[in-house]
């Protein structure tokens, strides 16, 4: 193990620690509960970057790596830290090593087969697509900290969308703020990801503009248009690029989020935009800030009379708060898009959300996804207490790859979700009891009851109401739900129609229920101090298997 490194105390509030020459990582001590201080690469007296850290002012809670690699062997290389006491703990306990999983901590709440970053804090996928073979995911991640803040995208790739490699940062912080949510396309074989960058400016308030950065190997790296910012506006919450292809109309669209609606726009390049239309005043739900757009058209086949094939265009709009119980959740709206404007084909009082839980956020569909596949990951929190869970080197999962399509129930169409086929690929042995990382399927017959539960006597009940045509999940005595007054709940979604199989992803801290025909979505965090290793069902017949992760 490393040394700890010379500090010379320069002033109250200000220290200085000099690297050496040797050992990639330097590592911060962090205390979750610590005010943020700023810690500052200087070399020669330039101001390289600054993030802002919650140095151990008492407790040391974990550690994150400042990575030197980029400055080694720079003359007069400092780190300068601020607002931070002198006396502070942080600075007995720095690390300087090569060791990438040094002080790695083994969580027990670090899902087996979901998509999570190994240290610091995760929100929104972005950037999604896919090529050659591999599925590409890039993330909000802050690397100083589990907690919202220093946005980066950081990469991921995957060749069957469970097993994830981390490929490190990809976006940077520069002098247009911080990297905020956006998309990535494959254009002609090159990789253009479109990006909003978020800084606050001297006077109050955040400045947000979208930029853009292109990659021609496949993603891993990212050179920034110099050109940037490509699209401005005045608006507060100007944010979250979709880009995309339009072969109906041979242009570029875009579809951003602004305030409570949702700007269209179009381009011959991606790099100048012209305005198109507005759309969502007064539709659906405006309970908070409409965010991560997306708008892709399904298609939906009718069996009767004669296999006819409808074409429906899909807006996704997530919006926090606002959600059906509370926080952030993903609305939808169906209609047509022409190019130039998307007419919803509902009446505005209508609301359709894609998954009835308090956990799915910021869902996306991936670019370029093959078989015209229009497959989704949605971020398993909710900025409710998303900074409050109880996990610690790192903060948030991926939910399960998902898969949409079209379905009708009376009058309107709803966006069907079912787990992605890649799901049975990783289906294990059967297995008596539920373990950690399991899928349950329950047989259903009319209502059903089905109870989850461990030897601690903590439990998950959820019901199917057949009568009713709802399923619920009361998560009130799950395990641990004292983080948060927001935490504990029963979420409850309609079904539209019979249930005849329910689906159920159980990975450590999460429970995914699904309509096998994709009627249904439900995505919950749970937080029990053992796994669940007992079910109970009442009205339906079970059969568990293991998950192969
Ligand atoms: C949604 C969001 C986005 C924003 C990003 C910042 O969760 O608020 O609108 O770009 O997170 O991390």
């Amino acid at each position: 193990m490393a040394k700890a490194q010379t500090v010379i105390p320069q002033a109250c509030e200000q220290s200085i620690v000099t690297p050496k020459n040797t050992g990639r990582y330097l590592w911060l001590p962090i205390q979750e509960s610590a005010p943020e201080g700023k810690v500052q690469v200087i070399v020669n007296g330039m101001l390289l970057m600054e993030q802002n850290v919650r140095m151990a002012r008492e407790q040391v809670d974990y550690y994150v790596a400042l990575d030197l690699q980029p400055y080694h062997g720079k003359e007069a290389l400092r780190i300068c830290v601020q607002n931070v006491p002198t006396g502070s703990v942080c600075f007995k306990k720095l690390v300087q090593n090569d060791d990438a999983d040094y002080a790695l901590i083994d969580e027990k709440f670090r899902p087996l087969y979901h998509h999570t970053p190994k240290r610091g804090w995760m929100n929104d996928p972005n950037g999604m697509f896919y090529k050659d073979g591999t599925w590409n995911l890039y993330y909000q991640y802050n690397p100083y900290g589990s907690m919202w803040g220093n946005m980066h995208w950081a990469h991921s790739t995957s060749t069957d969308l469970i097993h994830w490699k981390n490929e490190g940062v990809a976006l940077t912080p520069d002098v247009w703020g911080t990297m905020f949510s956006g998309s990535c396309v494959v254009d002609r074989g090159n990789v253009v990801a479109m990006y909003t960058a978020s800084r606050p400016t001297p006077f109050g308030g955040d400045v947000q503009a979208q930029c853009i950065a292109f990659s021609n190997d496949g993603g891993k790296t990212f050179t920034k248009y110099e050109g940037n910012p490509v699209l401005t506006a005045e608006d507060k919450d100007f944010r979250d690029p979709r880009p995309f292809w339009n072969e109906d109309v041979k242009a570029w669209n875009l579809i951003l989020a602004v305030g409570q609606e949702m700007r269209i726009y179009s381009s011959p390049d991606l790099k100048t935009w012209k305005y198109e239309s507005s759309f969502g005043k007064e539709y659906g739900n405006h309970g908070g800030v409409w965010e991560c757009p997306d708008l892709f058209p399904l298609t939906q086949t009718t069996k009767q009379p004669n296999d006819q094939t409808t074409k429906k265009w899909v807006l996704l709009c997530n919006i926090n708060p606002g959600g059906p119980f509370g926080g952030s959740a993903t609305q939808y709206f169906v209609g047509q898009f022409d190019g130039h404007k998307f007419t919803c084909e509902s009446m505005p009082k209508v609301t359709k959300w894609l998954d009835y839980g308090k956990d799915h956020y910021a869902t996306v569909s991936f670019y370029n996804a093959p078989d015209n596949r229009h497959t989704v990951l949605a971020w398993m929190s909710n900025w409710q207490y998303a900074n409050q869970v109880p996990t610690k080197q790192f903060r948030s999962a991926n939910s399960i790859p998902r898969d949409l399509g079209l379905f009708t129930c009376g009058e309107e169409t709803y966006v069907s979700v079912v787990p992605s086929k890649e799901m049975l690929a990783v289906r294990g042995a059967k297995a008596k009891k539920p373990t950690e990382a399991c899928e349950i399927l329950v047989d259903v017959k009319g209502q059903a009851e089905i109870v989850l539960s461990n030897a601690k006597g903590e439990q998950v009940i959820m019901k199917y109401d057949a009568a009713k045509q709802t399923f619920c999940m009361d998560r009130t005595k799950s395990g641990d739900v004292s983080f948060s007054e927001a935490f504990p709940c029963v979420t409850t979604a309609p079904t539209y129609g019979q249930i005849k199989q329910l689906r159920l992803f159980i990975d450590r801290c999460s429970i995914e229920a699904f309509d096998a025909d994709g009627k249904m979505a439900m995505t919950n965090l749970v937080f029990p101090s053992e796994p669940y290793n007992n079910i109970k069902v009442k009205g339906g017949k079970v059969t568990i298997y293991e998950i192969k992760y």
